[in-house]
């Protein structure tokens, strides 16, 4: 039997559905609460409380420490599974058969090349700026070049759109680390695998032949399949809300970037290793620091640690912990950075702080270490992060498409003046 809310206001009672998910998760159904009440909302900012959406994609139980991408473990995924693979079953639902991958990889590839004049676009930017920039705006960018790509409504025209984007996304990204090496920008090799190709976009020389190391592609792939999809974050939300406007796949992902860049969310990873400097510039003194982010008179925070949703552990950094100690173990990195990540992260774990508030290291403590040891620059961790969601945002926004979703449009309750008259500046 279907399970019933009752809410009591003044006296009157109204009824509300209760929606059971396919992991017993329930919600209650408040489409009808205006109309039956009147013009009454409901009021949860941070949306801590609030399902936006019903979807098929990922689920995550933050108590248990479970992400499942359309079912599977993140663990067996990670294991077994390649980045195309994953990004194939995330937006497609089903994991590919080797013709469906076949087909999938070709298309990407023939759309790989990105059009001469957004060089020009890229010459505009100063040498210094922020990679996450430049990648919002030249995804942005991509519409002026590709307006087939905005008004799409088929299935088919939807898939040409994702297409495009897989095999353009990774040269921008690659583009716009290049440029502030002053590396002369590559389109890579369409002979090599999704992940090996992103790394020879990022590193060769125009001097050197490319040389792929395979425990570092393995880990990039595995960093990106851990990124993959995580339901309805910020970022992910923004892809969503922006896309219920119909304002187009590359619109909604130049949103979705500018989303991720913050650093309480994307850019957590670049603060961590940020963080993690200062410290050892300031004598290595991690207890300090642990006293700091317990300060509340002290904006610190222990970047890097703590998540909305998962309060016992958060189990792609169990994954990306493995793999930071293998991947550091095979290419013989010592760093003393490394060390205070360490130190930190021994502390904080017994510390009771952290442990009564269930503060434990994220995905993005992890894998910022792990960006640092395969040689990529601070600056472009956010961005791997972004290449990695990508498949994720898609299979988002061709979900909310696909179930013709309503726009999104938020109320509030108004907290400002009351009805008053204009004065002339003249009586002000
Ligand atoms: N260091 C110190 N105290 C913290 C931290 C931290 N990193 N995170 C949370 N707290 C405290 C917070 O002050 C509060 O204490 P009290 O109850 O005494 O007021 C309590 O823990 C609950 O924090 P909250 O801010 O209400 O929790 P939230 O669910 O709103 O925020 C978070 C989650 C991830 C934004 C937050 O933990 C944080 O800012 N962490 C550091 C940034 C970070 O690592 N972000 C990456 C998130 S994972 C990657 C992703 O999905 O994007």
């Amino acid at each position: 039997m279907s399970k019933i809310a009752t809410l009591e206001i003044d006296g009157k009672k109204y009824e509300f559905p209760i929606i059971e998910g396919t992991e017993n998760e329930l919600g209650i159904d408040i489409k009808t609460l205006r109309g039956a009440t009147g013009g009454i909302t409901t009021l949860d900012p941070g949306y801590k409380n609030t399902g936006s959406c019903e979807s098929a994609i990922t689920f995550l139980d933050g108590e248990k420490g479970i992400l499942r991408y359309r079912g599977y473990s993140i663990e067996e995924l990670a294991e077994k599974g390649d980045f195309l693979e994953v990004a194939y079953l995330l937006i497609f639902g089903e994991l590919p058969t080797a013709a469906q991958l076949e087909k999938f990889d070709k298309d990407i590839k023939e759309e790989s090349h990105v059009e001469e004049d957004m060089k020009k676009i890229l010459d505009g930017f100063p040498k210094s700026a922020h990679p996450m920039g430049v990648l919002s705006s030249l995804t942005s960018a991509l519409i002026a070049f590709n307006p087939d790509s905005v008004d799409v409504e088929s299935e088919e025209e939807m898939y040409d759109a994702i297409v495009k984007i897989m095999a353009k996304f990774p040269v921008l990204a690659a583009w716009a680390m290049r440029k502030r090496k002053s590396l002369p920008l590559d389109y890579g090799d369409s002979s090599l695998g999704y992940v090996e190709n992103l790394h020879k976009m990022m590193f060769a020389k125009p001097n050197k032949a490319y040389e792929a190391n395979k425990i570092v592609n393995d880990a990039l792939d595995k960093l990106l399949i851990l990124h993959a999809d995580h339901e309805q974050n910020c970022s992910t939300s923004t892809v969503r809300i922006v896309g219920s406007s119909h304002a187009g796949l590359f619109a909604s992902l130049s949103a979705g970037i500018s989303a991720l860049w913050g650093p309480l969310h994307g850019g957590a990873n670049q603060a961590v290793i940020e963080m993690l400097e200062a410290i050892k510039e300031d004598g290595g003194d991690t207890a300090r620091y642990i006293d700091k982010a317990k300060d509340k008179n002290d904006p610190f925070r222990l970047m890097g640690f703590g998540h909305r949703v998962y309060k016992n552990f958060d189990p792609r950094a169990k994954i990306i912990k493995k793999s930071a100690d293998e991947v550091l173990g095979d290419l013989g990195i010592e760093d003393p950075v490394l060390d205070i990540a360490k130190g930190l992260s021994e502390v904080a774990l017994q510390d009771e702080y952290f442990v009564k508030r269930k503060l434990y290291p994220n995905v993005d403590f992890y894998s910022g270490i792990i960006y640092r040891a395969l040689g990529i620059p601070t600056e472009m961790f956010t961005v791997m992060f972004a290449l990695g969601r990508l498949p994720g945002w898609i299979a988002q926004w061709r979900e909310m498409r696909l179930r013709k979703e309503p726009i999104g449009r938020p109320r509030q309750i108004y907290t400002g003046e009351t009805h008053r008259e204009f004065k002339p500046v003249s009586e002000r």
